[in-house]
């Protein structure tokens, strides 16, 4: 569908953390569509960022795009992104913590290891983006001409932030956890004008859960837990992020969106209960 190009993000900077693929890349280039500055972050994959900051460089609308890799577990590469960041762009106005992963295992078999490594990646990494973004927004102070709100975070979530997932207890875990995260940055920084929500997609087409939509059968399967059925677009979440990034969205704070086709509407119930 054709969508008229909107400035609304014209000016402003917007760090996208694991942007080079699935919903990363669709906020990345909703973003770049209204006109934000965008910095692709990843960790694999340098190609594909290096192609996603080239064509959103090359739109009239967008800003500039350039990638940046880090490991947003790790405290120095996050400290160093937004330092290359705010050293290219000037600062930071728009943050989405989005990259994240799974590593699924029975919870009676799960290696402590990979419990950590999710928490580290998907919990751990939204801590270290959202610190490092409300410090530049305090250092920089307001901008009315640019926005309302000293800054935006954009935390991804997912469904599984109020439906229990077995053999998934580490991301579900992680999940839950990132709206108290979201809920208390929004109370803690909401008097300084700093906007903090969660966008929580269902399944959305991409790489993480390929298995449960790669096959007609799997499709079929995967449609009976959504009842608008349909499977998600990652352009989907990209449009939820660019409004909450806007000044359209001015009075959000503290609260998740679901765009998930009514997955958490309990479809199971439909003909049963
Ligand atoms: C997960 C996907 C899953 C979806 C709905 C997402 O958070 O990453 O693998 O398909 O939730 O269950």
């Amino acid at each position: 569908m054709y969508q008229k190009p909107n400035e609304r993000l014209a000016g402003q900077t917007a760090i996208v953390t694991g942007a080079n693929s699935g919903i990363g890349e669709a906020v990345a280039m909703a973003l770049g569509k209204d006109g934000a500055n965008v910095v692709i972050n990843y960790i694999s994959n340098p190609e594909a960022a290096e192609e996603l900051a080239q064509k959103l460089s090359n739109d009239s609308i967008c800003g500039e795009a350039i990638a940046i890799k880090a490991d947003v577990s790790k405290e120095d590469q996050v400290e160093h992104m937004f330092k290359q960041t705010i050293d290219h762009f000037g600062t930071v106005d728009i943050c989405v913590p989005n990259a994240g992963l799974q590593r699924d295992y029975a919870l009676h078999e799960m290696p402590l290891k990979e419990w950590q490594f999710v928490l580290d990646v998907n919990l751990t990494g939204q801590f270290l983006c959202s610190r490092a973004a409300i410090q530049e927004f305090l250092r920089r102070g307001m901008r009315p001409e640019i926005s309302a709100a000293l800054g935006k975070i954009i935390h991804m979530s997912s469904v599984h932030e109020v439906i229990p997932w077995a053999g998934h207890a580490n991301y579900a875990a992680t999940k839950g956890a990132i709206i108290m995260l979201m809920k208390s940055i929004a109370q803690e920084y909401g008097p300084q004008k700093v906007r903090a929500n969660s966008i929580a997609p269902g399944a959305i087409q991409t790489p993480i859960n390929r298995e449960a939509w790669e096959t007609p059968e799997a499709l079929n399967k995967l449609n009976e837990l959504i009842p608008y059925k349909r499977i998600g677009k990652p352009s989907d979440i990209g449009a939820a992020a660019a409004w909450l990034a806007s000044d359209e969205s001015d009075y959000v704070n503290g609260t998740t969106i679901f765009v998930d086709g009514a997955m958490t509407c309990y479809p199971g119930f439909t003909t049963n209960g």
